[in-house]
């Protein structure tokens, strides 16, 4: 027996040493099922005639991970593989689950399943976007804006471009921190009441903060340039400082207080605007 045990792979030496684990524990205990219901947004464009409805469906929570993304994996897998939904990392850091659950913006892999089976969880797309399947949101609109600010470094003299490192001191370095983590998953935009009316010349508190972090860069010459570029009366000054935006960022950000921060540098460049 040893004999043929030494000669089998590695893989299978394992699986038979977890299956005699298996065997030398007994049965397992049986666990009541905890069914929970999610009301799920669907529509089809595909599907002619389909008009926008929710979709119940019911999982043993026994059976699912602890995060709706898990559960959204779980109807998908088990029970319905048209239910469409973005995702990618599953940690929190590509952004691409962002949707809107039980009223809130927020990841579907951080948001943790509520465990209160008489409870129904109700799952949207981000709001006031176009969709384009169920829970996919077009983010056409939002990254076109994003591309607006010129999000990377602009020098004047780009003589050097490439040929050495653009220094900074730790403690500039250091007033990036709270702006660079945001990962663009545009929860905050789309909590926004003016991004919601004026979605296509208001350019929100997700856009409007990384234009911030490149103003505050100490290593980018172009700050006149990018504050010049919002002093429409949309681009920056339809924020009322209502504050959803920092309110629901599910990284703990703060786009509200980058947008207040962008409106006091434009206060001073246009009074030195009107000196000179
Ligand atoms: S603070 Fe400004 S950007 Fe944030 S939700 Fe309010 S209006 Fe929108
Ligand atoms: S600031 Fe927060 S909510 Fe807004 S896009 Fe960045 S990570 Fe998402
Ligand atoms: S899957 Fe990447 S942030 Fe949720």
């Amino acid at each position: 027996m040893s004999v043929v045990f030494k000669s089998l792979s590695r893989t299978r030496k394992k699986l038979m040493l977890v299956r005699y684990a298996q065997i030398a524990a007994g049965p397992a205990p049986i666990t009541e099922p905890k069914i929970k219901t999610f009301q799920i947004y669907r529509w089809d464009p595909d599907t002619s005639g389909d008009k926008p409805h929710m979709q119940t469906y019911k999982i043993d929570l026994n059976t699912c991970g602890p995060m709706v993304l898990d559960a959204l994996i779980n109807i998908k897998n088990e029970i319905d593989p048209t239910l469409t939904f973005r995702r990618s990392c599953r940690e929190g850091i590509c952004g691409s689950c962002a949707m809107n659950i039980n009223g809130g913006n927020t990841l579907a892999c951080l948001n943790k399943i509520d465990t209160n089976i008489s409870k129904v969880t109700k799952i949207y797309p981000l709001p006031h976007m176009y969709v384009v399947k169920d829970l996919v949101p077009d983010m056409s609109n939002f990254y076109a804006q994003y591309k607006s600010i010129e999000p990377y470094l602009k020098k004047k003299d780009e003589s050097k471009q490439g040929k050495q490192q653009y220094l900074q001191t730790i403690e500039d370095r250091q007033k990036l921190d709270g702006l660079y983590e945001c990962i663009l998953c545009a929860c905050c935009s789309t909590s926004c009441p003016s991004y919601w009316w004026n979605g296509d010349k208001y350019l929100g508190p997700a856009v409007l903060m990384q234009a911030y972090r490149w103003m505050i860069d100490s290593r980018d010459d172009f700050i006149e340039e990018r504050l010049s570029r919002l002093q429409d009366p949309f681009s920056l000054y339809r924020c009322h400082t209502i504050m959803n935006c920092t309110k629901t960022c599910p990284k703990g950000l703060n786009p509200g207080k980058a947008v207040a921060e962008i409106k006091k540098m434009m206060a001073v460049y246009r009074e030195n605007r009107s000196l000179s």
